[in-house]
């Protein structure tokens, strides 16, 4: 068993490695799509929020799990608390690593997809085409079937070669060239025609819907999907790294790299799509990158270029992240049950292959999948909606109670400052997880459910 187990080659390997794991299809497709759902600003605004006040310290007290107990998030916590139901945590993240891979991995297909259509110049023509164009190719179901599988044949393949050589050699190359492109793309997209007001709705906050409830829900489902939080992946991250490392500056590494993905994501997309006549950024859905950016590109010289690595680099992006929640239900079979990495792999691999069918089939392939009777989403959206919104919060809020009051703060903070690492404000760190991340979060799902009732 020791052998399946592995650890990281360095700090930079885990600050990457996770930060990876946090910066994907999260940032770049979800987060402007949501902002574009929730009204504008002031979901950027509300977002942030929950980065700093919810999701930071979740954050620290994931990895301090994880290290503590180097284990998968099932058997972190047997270890920490043995007899006790704390497990169930932990198996809640083994399902939303499996439930999110199903969505996700059919959106990576279509990045992949979108690297062969923008360089071969595929994607171009009125907005109303490139629209038609992404419909339709949605809508194929063989071919998005297909993808889907090739994602999830490649995250196995990385999986197979284990932490050090697999997982870190992989992401240490592509974080940089990914920001450098992204700085590029926002540079150009601020001069288009038309980019004030992309940028007056991004950054000037409508008041009114701050206090809506379901950008509240919304924000925070995107945070805790963003930052890889609320099901463990940092537990079993955090169980590959050694005493020696500082967990809460690698903790803020992970947030300001994931965080300026994300803003960074969305200073291209609604400059970029206030430029084309009569955009709407509520109704772009789940196409708004696929429909918007190549556009942009269009607008710079040697677009196809630029298209292209866009979309490899979002692929690669992708791949990080499908990586890191594939490894949670894998490291978990492993730890848990004594499985070795390649049956646990090849297992976990062909469930969710089978889960992703119908999210596939839920963007104009079949009726029923695309528009679910009576609940106004797809089948898609739906997945989404209830491992975001709902169980990546749960989880987060069990993770805060266990650490803040089972645990105990004084456990935690040992871990933290193990071998006289530094550790910013204990006693404000201290107090989010023990009373602010659990009164929020409860207080966000209980209206939000409330509202949904009503
Ligand atoms: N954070 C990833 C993204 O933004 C998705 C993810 C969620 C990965 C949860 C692991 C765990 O794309």
């Amino acid at each position: 068993m020791v052998t399946e187990r592995g650890a990281w080659g360095s700090r930079a390997g885990f600050i990457l490695a996770a930060a990876g794991s946090a910066v994907g299809l999260g940032n770049i497709w979800g987060f402007p799509t949501q902002v574009g759902q929730g009204g504008g600003a002031a979901f950027v605004v509300v977002y942030l929020a929950c980065v700093a006040l919810i999701c930071a310290p979740i954050m620290i007290a994931e990895i301090a799990i994880g290290r503590r107990a180097q284990k998968d998030p099932v058997t972190a916590f047997r270890v920490i608390r043995p007899g006790s139901a704390w497990w169930l945590t932990g198996l809640l993240g083994v399902m939303a690593g499996v439930g999110i891979l199903s969505f996700y991995s059919v959106i990576a297909g279509w990045t992949i997809a979108y690297v062969w259509f923008t360089a071969t110049g595929a994607v171009s023509g009125s907005q109303e085409a490139i629209g038609g164009f992404f419909g339709s190719f949605v809508g194929n179901a063989p071919l998005t079937i297909g993808l889907t599988v090739l994602v999830l044949g490649v995250t196995a393949g990385i999986i197979l070669g284990g932490v050090r050589g697999g997982i870190e050699r992989a992401t240490t190359v592509l974080m940089p060239a990914l920001l450098i492109l992204l700085i590029v793309l926002a540079i150009r997209a601020a001069t288009l025609p038309g980019a004030d007001a992309g940028l007056a709705y991004y950054l000037r906050p409508d008041l009114s819907r701050l206090w809506d409830i379901r950008v509240f829900n919304a924000a925070l489902g995107q945070a805790f999907f963003s930052l890889s939080l609320g099901m463990g992946a940092m537990i079993t991250y955090g169980s590959y790294l050694s005493r020696r490392e500082v967990i809460g500056v690698a903790a803020m590494w992970v947030v300001a790299l994931d965080t300026s993905v994300a803003l960074l994501a969305g200073f291209i997309i609604f400059p970029a799509g206030f430029s084309i006549a009569g955009f709407d950024p509520a109704t772009g859905g789940v196409g708004l990158i696929f429909t918007v950016l190549p556009r942009l590109f269009a607008t710079l010289p040697g677009g196809e270029l630029f298209g292209a690595a866009f979309f490899i680099l979002l692929t690669m992006a992708a791949l990080t992240s499908t990586i890191s929640l594939l490894e949670v239900p894998v490291a978990h079979l492993i730890d848990g049950h004594g499985w070795s990495r390649r049956s646990a792999v090849l297992a976990i691999t062909a469930l969710t292959a089978v889960l992703a069918i119908p999210s596939a089939l839920a963007n104009g392939a079949v009726a029923g999948l695309s528009s679910i009777p009576g609940l106004g989403m797809g089948f898609l959206d739906l997945m989404a909606t209830v491992w975001n919104n709902f169980a990546l919060p749960v989880g987060g809020l069990l993770i805060a109670l266990f650490v803040g009051h089972v645990w105990r703060l004084d456990q935690a903070l040992e871990e933290l400052r193990a071998e006289g690492a530094w550790f910013p404000a204990p006693r404000l760190w201290g107090v989010l997880i023990r009373y602010v991340c659990p009164a929020a979060i409860l207080l966000i799902i209980f209206f939000t459910i409330r509202d949904l009732a009503g």
